[in-house]
């Protein structure tokens, strides 16, 4: 059993890794002078500002003639980190893949992928939870967009739903209205996945088990439950003993609570999204601690063995500088292909749909597809 990789937090401070005990005072401060810069101290050791004439002005320097402008207090545009002031300043953000848009209701929008392909199936189920307690990181577009273009490839897919947002019910056009069963029910009333598991209109062999609203209240119910960090596993157990699934993918919250701790107990496999944004590595270090623990304890077969780069903008140089350094730090795991940010992408959703289908075409959609395709290519390699 190999464990994860450790994070080094002397490196890279400027890239959000965390630094234990040591706080950068710079991180995140514009580079300008500060207002209170131009403040002197008089003859009292009193604080006064230059263009003061009170007490003790005589022993401020020599005024400028006149009153100067003040200096802005942030310079014009998005705060900049220090390492990012001598880059080509951003142009404006043109559209990309400048495609024509849908009408959402009454252009009927084709579920045909052109990039079909099949895929290898792995010997056993594979089962994934993708995890990453930063809220905003692609981990619901990631899962949907995975499981189907996995499913797309010919395998039978599973996703579970375990945000209360309901998001990934949402992007593969699965009803989760209040009153519709799914995920609630299984973990909390203990009732049979199999019941409660629908087909989604995405792929013909991809199937969702929903989560409504009602999810938000079930983690404050598990912690009076028995065995209550293993009864998602339990119920996933039981329905993969009666149906042949290759691929089973748990869509978390951002927070390492009790619903992605039964997530990371019936799991074998973590999946991190990272945004290659500013902070992107924070709390990767706490999710690896988190893993480290369910590993020797609720899980020793759990492993972090895929890390997804995800809404990379190739026109900045942090987007490579945050990439790089994942991959310096998670050499294996990352995957060779990056997720571009995509207008095509955020907008899927809206339609209830995955980009496989909604732009088949689009970047976004082609990159998902390949890292399915590796990460498919992984599986039936480490099975064979
Ligand atoms: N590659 C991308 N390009 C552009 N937008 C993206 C991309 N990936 C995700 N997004 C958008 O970013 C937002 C956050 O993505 P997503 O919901 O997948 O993150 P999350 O980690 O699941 O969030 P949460 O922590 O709230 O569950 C969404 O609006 C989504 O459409
Ligand atoms: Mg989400």
């Amino acid at each position: 059993m190999t464990r994860g990789p450790s994070i080094n937090p002397g490196v890279a401070k400027t890239l959000g890794w965390p630094r234990l005990g040591v706080t950068d005072r710079q991180i995140g401060w514009p580079d300008v002078p500060r207002e209170t810069s131009a403040w002197t101290r008089d003859a009292t050791g009193l604080l006064s500002t230059a263009r003061s004439e009170g007490v003790g002005a005589e022993s401020a320097p020599e005024l400028e003639p006149g009153p100067a402008p003040a200096p802005p207090l942030r310079p014009p545009g998005p705060r900049r980190a220090r390492f990012d002031v001598d880059e080509t300043p951003l142009l404006p953000e043109p559209e990309p893949e400048p495609e024509p848009k849908p009408e959402p209701k009454t252009v009927a929008v084709s579920r045909e992928t052109s990039g079909a392909a099949t895929f290898p199936a792995p010997a056993e189920t594979r089962i994934f939870v993708v995890a990453n307690q930063k809220g905003g990181v692609g981990k619901t577009t990631s899962s949907v967009n995975l499981a189907a273009a996995l499913a797309l490839g010919g395998l039978s897919v599973l996703l579970i739903d375990l945000d209360p947002q309901g998001n990934a019910s949402t992007a593969l056009g699965i009803d989760h209205g209040p009153g519709v069963p799914g995920t609630y029910e299984v973990l909390i009333e203990g009732r049979l996945m199999a019941d409660h598991v629908v087909d989604s209109p995405e792929a013909p062999t991809l199937k969702v088990l929903p989560a409504t609203i009602d999810l938000a209240g079930a983690e404050i119910e598990l912690v009076s439950m028995g065995a209550r960090e293993g009864r998602l596993a339990h119920a996933l157990r039981t329905y993969l003993q009666d149906h042949q699934v290759d691929y089973v993918f748990f869509d978390c919250p951002p927070s390492l609570g009790l619903l992605t701790l039964n997530a990371l107990v019936a799991a074998r496999e973590i999946l991190i999204p990272i945004q290659c944004e500013y902070y992107a590595l924070e709390g990767v270090s706490q999710l690896m601690r988190t893993i480290d623990l369910v590993k020797g304890g609720l899980n020793d077969q759990l492993q972090l063995s895929t890390v997804l780069l995800t809404m990379y903008d190739g026109r900045t140089r942090l987007a490579a500088q945050v990439a790089d350094e994942v991959r310096l730090h998670f050499a294996e795991q990352t995957l060779p292909v990056v997720i571009p940010r995509s207008v095509r992408i955020s907008e899927a959703p809206s339609y209830g749909q995955t980009v496989l289908t909604y732009h088949p075409d689009s970047v976004g959609a082609v990159s998902y597809l390949q890292a399915a395709q590796e990460i498919a290519r992984r599986g039936a390699k480490e099975s064979a």
